[in-house]
């Protein structure tokens, strides 16, 4: 794992999820003073702290009585059909709580970085630049874009960092290319839909990406995902061809034929030639990225007992 080196006293929301997980153990590996703020599960790693998103009380409590250089706002309700289903929990979740951190952050002088999502954009062109406007077709995106706007209103020193499509392995979060390898592994079809493209992210190279911002106190809205459009189905093609798993196996289908209830955006493909320019660690393409991961997830497959080429 590569480290940024920050030596400052980061407090992690959403420390238990499929990014905040990686961001807590490389925060640790960095040398940070890392306060991890749970829920449902105890955080691996850090200084644990409980705290509720649902409520007003226990977030100031956790600022105020940790005072942290740096907030790092992880945690959300990423469910895209709980959030159309449940709009009062997402509102609260994604939005309530995030204006409530972003004025919690401003009264303890901590710099905030609130991770954001690529379906704050309609999906209409993709390539989505920072200035792009936003314009959610889901509760979600909506939600998370209110977020946004709380952050901007309510926060003094605040980063807004857009993402896309994170993967990574996870004890119990299994991220796309997980499902993918052990659908095919078990030689069983999969559908995966083909007219959706975003920009998949390794988990790992976010977490660099935004540390950093953390470290610099970055002013402003970043998109930090790989560099890499690619539909669902050509990643899905892409991870089954590393690992030397069959892609005939996967049935292509069009988002209308999965059923969804919320609406998925067609193409909220991230540019991120703006974080390229300004950060040290760089947004990687997918393929960069697929050569670390791929090696951990033979590994965690074979440990499953699942069939992968070596
Ligand atoms: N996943 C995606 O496809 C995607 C895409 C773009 C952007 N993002 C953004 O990236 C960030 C991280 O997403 P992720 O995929 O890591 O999410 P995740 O795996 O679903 O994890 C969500 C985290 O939020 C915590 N959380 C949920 N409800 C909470 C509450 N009421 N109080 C306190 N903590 C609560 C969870 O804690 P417990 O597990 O303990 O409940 C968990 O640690 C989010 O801001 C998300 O919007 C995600």
């Amino acid at each position: 794992m590569e480290t940024v080196k920050t030596g400052m006293k980061i407090l992690l929301t959403g420390s238990t999820g499929l990014v905040g997980r990686e961001l807590a153990f490389a925060a640790a590996k960095g040398g940070s003073e890392l306060v991890c703020a749970h829920h449902a599960y105890p955080p691996e790693a850090g200084m644990p702290v409980l705290l509720d998103l649902g409520s007003s009380d226990s977030i100031r409590k956790a600022l105020a009585a940790n005072k942290p250089d740096v907030v790092i706002h992880a945690a959300a309700l990423t469910d895209v059909e709980k959030c159309e289903s449940d709009r009062e929990l997402a509102l609260a979740v994604n939005a309530r709580a995030t204006e409530a951190i972003a004025r919690e952050a401003k009264r303890a002088g901590s710099h905030l970085v609130y991770v954001s999502t690529d379906y704050v954009f309609d999906g209409s062109k993709g390539s989505y630049r920072e200035g792009d406007e936003p314009n959610p077709v889901n509760f979600y995106g909506r939600s998370k874009l209110m977020g946004e706007f709380g952050v901007e209103r309510f926060a003094d020193s605040w980063c807004i960092a857009r993402t896309s499509t994170p993967y990574g392995l996870h004890p119990r979060r299994k991220s796309f290319p997980v499902v993918v390898a052990e659908a095919l592994s078990a030689c069983r079809e999969m559908k995966v839909v083909a007219d959706q493209r975003t920009s998949p992210t390794h988990t790992a190279n976010l977490s660099m990406m935004i540390l950093e911002l953390g470290a610099r106190r970055f002013q402003g809205t970043l998109h930090v995902s790989s560099s890499t459009g690619i539909s669902r189905l050509e990643f899905a093609a892409r991870v089954a061809k590393e690992l030397g798993l069959d892609e005939g196996l996967l049935v292509p289908a069009s988002r209308e034929q999965v059923g969804w209830r919320a609406i998925r955006p067609k193409d909220t493909s991230l540019d991120v030639s703006k974080a390229a320019s300004c950060l040290a660690a760089k947004p990687e393409s997918l393929e960069e990225s697929l050569r670390k991961f791929i090696p951990s997830l033979k590994g965690q497959l074979a440990r499953s007992g699942a069939r992968v080429d070596k």
